[in-house]
């Protein structure tokens, strides 16, 4: 049987759709590290690193800052279902497909659901968000930061306060665009956010790293059950509803990460090794510098795509830094277009979905692959493509403009 499945040899691609990425190979080297026991010293030292290096990358004092085992959307789960009891009301502002989902897993949590939609797109004003809330009344305001199914992102730093005024709590799904541009989390006052590793990180899907305040805990606390077999003697369960997932359940999680010995569930130890890197390698750059390069990739790969007399997806003013929407030419068949970028150049791009689907591509600059080879490379290889499909640009000029791009960034004085 082993005779006919061959060792695991994957054709090399460069990622560059809206996540997953390549993941920077120090981050799986981290991964093949050898693992410890979850209560080794070594282990949980590792452990207090990856809280200490996520609160820098999230700005943020928070003690509870950690990691949750799975993709970007458990740690969506582990804060909204620890947060929302059965019928609080939570209002959710969609701008996108990401939108949509905090709706469903709210839903799922028995949550009152109320949401506003701007059109795919576009984003909102915070005068509309403000509106909504003194509407609805939410307990609750979920919102994504960057959408990746729109490639807009929304502005944050006026939201926090606005919420602390009408006293709801704010969670933010910074999945797409932690690390790739500023996320202020205390002088937001944003009270809990959660993202993946596999976008602007470098890393791997699997892990999702979140942060929470005080606001937070006090709702968690109070809902706290700790599952019979490991409470400890002098255990005394919280007034609320039992929050309505174990894996999930912040309370527990809390002192499986506060130090306690509670035998709450087998870390995830080579996510939790990737995530330590993830963190470690951008705050080696520092997190300005990212953002830079971020910014610097994106006006690079816009002005290259526009050369080529392409026209990019929605109001440029709120663009994500990270991924780039762009408008297939009529005629174009999108589908085939990503096949050939693939197949003759190893090159990954994305389609879309929803309104969207057959409109436009989004690329992405995030992470380790956010750099200016790529961006140069990407724009050459969709300029072949598009010719043998019939769209003509004179010659070089996509690369050209994304080239005068970057030479104007690295000629800037830091
Ligand atoms: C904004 C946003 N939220 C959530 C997710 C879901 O992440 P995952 O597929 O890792 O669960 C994504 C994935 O693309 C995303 O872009």
């Amino acid at each position: 049987m082993t005779g006919e499945i061959g060792e695991l040899n994957p054709p090399p691609r460069l990622l560059m759709g809206p996540g997953p990425i390549t993941c920077d190979p120090r981050v799986l080297r981290a991964m093949s590290t050898q693992l410890l026991g979850q209560f080794d010293p070594a282990f949980t030292a590792y452990m207090s690193e990856v809280m200490a290096l996520y609160r820098r990358l999230y700005q943020t004092e928070n003690r509870w800052t950690f990691l949750i085992d799975g993709t970007a959307r458990a740690g969506i789960e582990a804060i909204l279902v620890s947060l929302i009891s059965p019928g609080d009301r939570v209002l959710v502002p969609i701008f996108g497909r990401f939108g949509h989902l905090l709706c469903e897993i709210a839903r799922r949590c028995r949550a009152e659901v109320v949401s506003i939609e701007a059109e795919w797109g576009a984003v909102f004003a915070p005068e509309q968000i403000e509106a909504a809330i003194r509407q609805h009344r939410p307990r609750v305001l979920a919102i994504c930061q960057g959408d990746t199914s729109t490639t807009m992102a929304q502005p944050l730093d006026e939201i926090g306060a606005i919420c602390r005024r009408h006293d709801v709590i704010l969670y933010v799904d910074a999945t797409a665009t932690l690390g790739g541009m500023a996320l202020p989390v205390d002088p937001w006052q944003i009270d809990a956010v959660s993202a993946g590793l596999q976008k602007c990180l470098s890393g791997p899907p699997g892990s999702s790293p979140i942060t929470f305040n005080q606001r937070v805990v006090d709702i968690v606390n109070a809902r706290k059950h700790v599952e019979a077999g490991i409470r400890p003697p002098d255990y005394v369960a919280g007034n609320g509803a039992p929050i309505q997932s174990n894996y999930f359940d912040l309370a527990m999680l809390m002192d499986y990460w506060g130090g306690s010995p509670l035998n709450h569930h087998t870390e995830a130890a080579s996510m939790l090794y990737a995530a330590r890197e993830c963190a470690r390698i951008i705050l080696a750059e520092g997190l300005e510098a990212c953002f830079a390069r971020h910014r610097t990739a994106s006006v690079a790969l816009s002005e290259g795509l526009t050369a080529m007399g392409l026209t990019l997806f929605g109001d440029q003013r709120n663009k994500m830094p990270n991924v780039t929407g762009v408008m297939i030419p009529g005629g174009v068949d999108g589908e085939a277009v990503r096949r050939l970028m693939l197949d003759d150049f190893g090159i990954e791009i994305g389609s879309s979905f929803g309104p969207l689907k057959g409109r436009i591509w989004r690329i992405g600059t995030m992470g380790y692959v956010c750099r200016k080879e790529n961006v140069l490379h990407c724009l050459g290889a969709l300029e072949a493509t598009l010719r043998q499909c019939g769209v003509r640009a004179p010659p070089g000029v996509g690369v050209d403009a994304a080239l005068s791009v970057y030479r104007t960034a690295e000629t800037k004085p830091a």
